[in-house]
C-alpha cells in the first residue's frame, strides 16, 4: 500500500525562501504533496511551481477563508512572512507579529501537525535589552506563540544567514557602496560597511542551493526538530576573505572599508537598511554572532544530506563563498 499522502503548505511559495522549499520538497520520494500558496496563480513562478506538479492555491494571508481553504486537509505548513511588507507597517494595521500569530492560529485549527517558521533569535535577549532588533525579535516571539500550540505535534524554527543572493541583488550592492557590482570613482568594488564584532565572520546562506534542501530535511524527521531554532548557513567568513575572494575569483579590484560606527551606516529611511544598521549594533553587542550563538554547520550539512538522500541525489557540500562567486561571477 502506497504511504498516506502528506500536504505541506507553502506560504510564499513563489518568494526566495519559498520557493527554494517548493523545488525541493516536489523532488522529494515522500508521499508530499506541495501546496503553494500566493496571491497570483497567474504569475511565471506559480505557473512554473504549477507545471513542476504544485498544487498552487491562491491565498492572501491577511484572509482567514483564504487561509482556512488552504490549510484544509494539511499535515505541514512552511511559513515565512515578510517583515518589510508595507502591509505590516501601516499605523493602526496589523504587525508582521499579528499576522505570524494569526496564521499560526487557523493552522492550528486546521489540523496541521508540523509548523515550520522562518524564524530569527532574540537579539534583545541575547545582549539583555542592550541592542534589541524589533522584526527579529518579533519573530522570535512569533515562534515562541507557535509553541505553547498542543495540537501541533512539532514547532521547528529555520532561521536563515545572511543570504548570498543579497550579493546579485543591486540594492544591495548599492547600499554597501557598490560591491560586487558597481566600481567607485576610484575603480574598486567597495564594500563599505560597520564591524561584524567578535572575529568578523558574517553568516551567511544561500538560500537557492542550500535552504530549501535544509528545510527539507526538517520536514522529514520533524520530532527530531521539535522546538528547536535551527540555524541556517552555508558558510561564514570576513568582509575582508569576501573581497579577496571575489578578487581572487574574477580578477576585479574589490576592498573593504570598515565605518568608524554602525551610526554612520546609511539607512535612507529604509526600513530595511534600519534593520540592518540594529543588526551590526546586535552582532557587535554579542560576540559577532548572528545567529546568538557560535556557527553549527554540522546540523545544516546533516539536513541537506537527509534532504538529498530523500531526493536520490548525491551528497554535496553547503556552498561556500568562492562557489557562489564563481558560479555567478567567474568565467564562463
Ligand atoms: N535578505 C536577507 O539577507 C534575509 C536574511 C534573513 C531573513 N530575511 C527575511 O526574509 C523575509 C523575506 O523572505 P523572502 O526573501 O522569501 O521574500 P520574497 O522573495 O519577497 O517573497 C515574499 C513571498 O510572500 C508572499 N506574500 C506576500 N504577501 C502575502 C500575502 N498577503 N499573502 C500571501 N502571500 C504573500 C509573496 O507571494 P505572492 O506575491 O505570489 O502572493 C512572495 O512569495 C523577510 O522577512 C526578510 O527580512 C532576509
Amino acid at each position: 500500500m502506497a504511504p498516506l499522502q502528506k500536504v505541506v503548505v507553502v506560504y510564499g511559495a513563489t518568494g526566495v525562501q519559498g520557493r527554494s522549499i517548493s523545488l525541493s520538497l516536489l523532488k522529494s520520494q515522500q508521499n508530499f504533496v506541495v501546496r503553494a500558496l500566493t496571491r497570483n496563480p497567474q504569475s511565471e513562478k506559480a505557473k512554473e511551481l504549477a507545471r513542476l506538479g504544485a498544487e498552487v492555491v491562491k491565498a492572501d494571508g491577511f484572509n482567514d477563508n483564504d487561509m482556512e481553504n488552504a490549510l484544509s486537509g494539511a499535515w505541514g505548513f512552511w511559513l515565512n512572512t515578510h517583515h518589510h511588507d508595507p502591509a505590516t507597517q501601516q499605523p493602526n494595521g496589523p504587525t508582521d507579529e499579528d499576522l505570524g500569530n494569526r496564521l499560526i492560529e487557523i493552522a492550528a485549527k486546521a489540523g496541521v501537525k508540523v509548523f515550520i517558521y522562518s524564524t530569527c533569535e532574540s537579539p534583545a535577549e541575547f545582549t539583555k535589552g542592550v541592542a534589541p532588533v524589533p522584526g527579529m525579535d518579533a519573530k522570535h516571539r512569533c515562534e515562541m506563540y507557535a509553541r505553547t500550540f498542543k495540537e501541533f505535534d512539532a514547532v521547528i524554527g529555520a532561521f536563515p544567514g545572511w543570504y548570498f543572493e543579497n550579493y546579485v541583488t543591486p540594492e544591495y550592492a548599492q547600499a554597501f557602496g557598490g560591491f560586487p557590482m558597481f566600481p567607485d570613482n576610484e575603480g574598486y568594488l567597495t564594500w563599505h560597511a560597520p564591524l561584524v564584532g567578535g572575529e568578523g565572520k558574517v553568516q551567511t546562506v544561500s538560500i537557492e542551493d542550500d535552504f530549501g534542501e535544509m528545510v527539507h530535511g526538517m520536514f522529514l524527521n520533524p520530532l527530531k526538530w521539535k522546538n528547536k531554532t535551527i540555524q541556517c548557513l552555508s558558510d561564514a567568513f570576513t568582509y575582508e576573505d569576501m573581497v579577496k575572494t571575489f578578487t581572487e575569483v574574477t580578477g576585479k579590484k574589490a576592498r573593504y572599508v570598515p565605518m568608524a560606527s554602525a551610526d554612520d551606516f546609511p539607512t535612507h529611511g529604509n526600513s530595511v537598511l534600519i534593520e540592518l544598521q540594529d543588526v551590526f549594533r546586535y552582532t557587535q553587542n554579542n560576540n559577532g554572532w548572528f545567529f546568538g550563538n557560535p556557527d553549527d554547520f554540522a546540523t545544516c550539512q546533516s539536513l541537506k544530506d537527509e534532504a538529498r538522500r530523500d531526493k536520490g541525489l548525491e551528497p554535496e557540500p553547503v556552498i561556500s563563498l568562492a562557489k557562489y562567486f564563481i558560479k555567478h561571477y567567474g568565467p564562463n
